[in-house]
């Protein structure tokens, strides 16, 4: 099993029909209905837009216009007021959901909590009020470096309940990766845990903290707020650290909801791209809490009934608008998970399917593929009939790896919705709608409703039918990013002028590259940056060498992907050392291990080769395709004329 290939790709003809029964008690119930709504936001997208935020969220205050699109800067709702905890939590207080489970919770030792919404608008009342008491105000920001606990869905929730942008840092990521996140986004909270449950050991979350802290090098932070999950030993310091259930003794649960304006932050999220360190994406309250909202709604089929599960960590996009804001918005029951697919619990996930009775099911490529290497006893040995939807995310999924899901996990009677979108984009782009749209393996079908999805070639052209090109897309949509914190010019370059705009025309440039088949389906190939996926986690080339070269035996480092069966992607690393340095197995290792502590341990590369010297060009520029190549073991591909010394690839080729 390995990444989809262009060959294996266009053969792939195979549709799948949603049942009638599906269909017929579908949010979205046929390809005419999915049209028809296609259709009407594109003759009018304002419109479009207006009419689901009327009815799908509670405002405080009517906004006044629905978009002020200033390229590439949108505003969404201006003037309107809201508050997406409110949205996610008070208004259902007053309907029969008051008592039904928000937050289905399941520990990695096996221990596990449900709150109902009226409980868990206790606790993010409460805990609302222990930021307050911390000195958290609107506008502020706080951190978030959090296991998996109902306590990271509570923090976020609180942040924005008082109008304080949250910053998840994935609890995967280093004590040097979260003190850069922390530091530029000026936090002045920092929200964790003592420790965590990761794949049979604990992470003491508390402890990296501290080290990101250590030396008053992160000045902007005043205070810690530190959930008890594990119960080691934690050093708490003075007045900086407070428990967090200490303070719940303190507060009271009374807390209303901020009115905030649409424009207002409502999070940070940092994410990895092509050069230099990874950048802030800015998300907003009105836009972000409709297009998250309405796209749940509609590629998950809510109804009423339903018990969600979305397997992604809270650390990344996916858990912000499909585990906490997207679900909770339209009053679901969501599940979170604190474990993760491991040998050593080959049937997890499918334990948890079958203990909380989940219907909708949303997770990784990766996680599939590992799955199927686990064998096909585990999953047929639980009751898996609850299902009745199952979804993709992160990354191409393999045909080979989609027929199984569907037929293994889905008894072949539940649809697939293969989600392509990103942490910019906020929420979900081009999908199927369930119950209206028929499924290929391997595409993510057509574009959701409201975006204006194209390929397109460099000069901004759709490309014809079946022709490689850049994935883009055409009009602002209410979800999508609105800077890189800090920095609106990188936001501009990267996104919108790298198709230069013509006619003040701005596209949006994505960084993948795909195809759009006969039927208007879109086959998105991967990235077209020096972006690497994975285990669907997204990785800057640029950072890993960073960190590479900040290790004093390192001269040079030049970082490539190579297609991994199980991973999708996997890291090499060509490295060229210092004089006084020889190769040796304990270099390597403490190379690897070196980047595992700058970074976290989803950057650890799986291969570093060292090198004589690097591929060149004339110009002194590091020549990566040919490095791609040589790293997945294939004929180099690229034009090797420019290549300033012939003698560094033959060498190379050697080993
Ligand atoms: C990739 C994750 C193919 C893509 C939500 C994108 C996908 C990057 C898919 C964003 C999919 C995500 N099919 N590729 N269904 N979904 N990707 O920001 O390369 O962590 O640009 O957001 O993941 O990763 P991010």
């Amino acid at each position: 099993m390995s990444q989809p290939t262009i060959e294996s790709i266009l053969q792939e003809h195979r549709l799948f029909h949603p049942s009638a029964e599906f269909s017929q008690k579908a949010q979205i119930k046929s390809l005419d209905e999915y049209h028809r709504l296609y259709e009407e936001a594109n003759a009018d997208p304002q419109a479009f837009w207006a009419r689901l935020a009327e009815t799908e969220l509670h405002w405080f205050q009517k906004w006044d216009t629905v978009l002020d699109w200033q390229p590439p800067f949108a505003k969404w709702f201006v003037n309107g007021k809201l508050n997406i905890s409110y949205n996610c939590l008070d208004r259902h207080l007053t309907t029969w959901r008051r008592n039904k489970a928000a937050l289905i919770w399941e520990g990695e030792p096996g221990d596990s909590r449900t709150l109902t919404y009226a409980q868990l608008h206790r606790e993010v009342c409460q805990f609302a009020n222990a930021l307050k008491h911390l000195g958290v105000q609107k506008g502020d920001r706080v951190g978030l470096y959090m296991p998996m606990i109902p306590e990271a869905a509570i923090a976020m929730l609180a942040c924005a309940r008082v109008g304080a942008a949250h910053t998840v840092v994935f609890g995967g990521f280093s004590a040097e990766a979260l003190r850069d996140r922390l530091v530029d986004g000026q936090a002045k909270v920092v929200v964790t845990a003592d420790g965590g449950w990761r794949k049979d050991a604990i992470v003491p979350l508390k402890e990296q903290v501290d080290k990101a802290l250590a030396d008053g090098s992160v000045p902007s932070v005043t205070h810690t707020l530190v959930v008890k999950r594990t119960g080691q030993e934690t050093h708490m310091q003075g007045d900086r650290d407070h428990w967090w259930h200490d303070l719940q003794k303190q507060v009271s649960a009374d807390c209303p909801a901020e009115p905030m304006g649409s424009e207002d932050l409502l999070f940070i999220l940092y994410t990895s791209g092509s050069t230099g360190k990874p950048k802030g994406v800015v998300h907003t309250t009105g836009g972000y809490n409709l297009y998250s909202h309405i796209t749940t709604k509609w590629i998950f089929d809510l109804q009423d009934t339903d018990v969600y599960w979305c397997t992604a960590d809270v650390g990344w996009i996916t858990g912000h608008s499909y585990i906490v804001y997207g679900p909770l918005s339209n009053g679901a029951t969501t599940v979170m998970y604190e474990g993760a697919p491991r040998a050593s619990n080959p049937g997890c996930f499918w334990d948890v399917i079958e203990k909380h009775g989940v219907n909708i099911f949303y997770t990784a490529p990766t996680a599939i593929r590992a799955f199927i290497k686990m064998g096909d006893e585990h999953p047929k040995a639980r009751d898996l009939s609850s299902l009745r939807l199952l979804g993709t995310v992160g990354e191409p999924i393999n045909p080979e790896a989609w027929i199984w899901y569907q037929q293994v996990i889905g008894g072949g009677r539940c649809p697939i919705v293969d989600t392509w979108w990103q942490t910019e984009t906020g929420g979900i782009m081009i999908t199927a709608l369930p119950g209206a749209i028929p499924t290929k393996p391997g595409s993510a079908t057509l574009p959701f409703p409201g975006i204006l999805a194209d390929v397109i070639d460099l000069e901004g052209n759709s490309v014809g039918v079946n022709e490689g090109g850049y994935l883009a897309v055409r009009h602002p949509w209410p979800g999508m990013m609105r800077t890189v914190y800090g920095d609106p010019d990188r936001f501009r370059r990267i996104y919108w002028e790298h198709i230069p705009p013509k006619e003040g025309q701005y596209l949006y440039f994505a960084g993948d590259g795909a195809r759009r088949d006969e039927d208007g389906y879109f086959w998105v190939m991967g990235r077209v940056d020096d972006v690497i996926n994975v285990a669907g986690h997204r990785l800057g080339t640029m950072e890993i060498e960073s960190a590479l070269v900040s290790h004093p035996a390192v001269a040079e480092a030049a970082v490539v992907g190579k297609p991994d069966e199980l991973k999708g992607q996997d890291i090499v690393a060509f490295v060229t050392l210092e004089g006084t340095y020889s190769p040796s197995d304990a270099l390597l290792k403490e190379l690897k291990q070196h980047v595992v502590n700058e970074i976290g341990a989803i950057a650890r590369p799986g291969e570093i080769r060292f090198a004589e010297a690097l591929p060149k060009t004339r110009s002194g520029k590091i020549m990566r395709r040919l490095l791609r190549d040589l790293a997945s073991g294939v004929e180099i591909s690229s034009d090797t004329s420019t290549l300033e010394d012939r003698s560094v690839l033959e060498k190379l080729r050697e080993g």
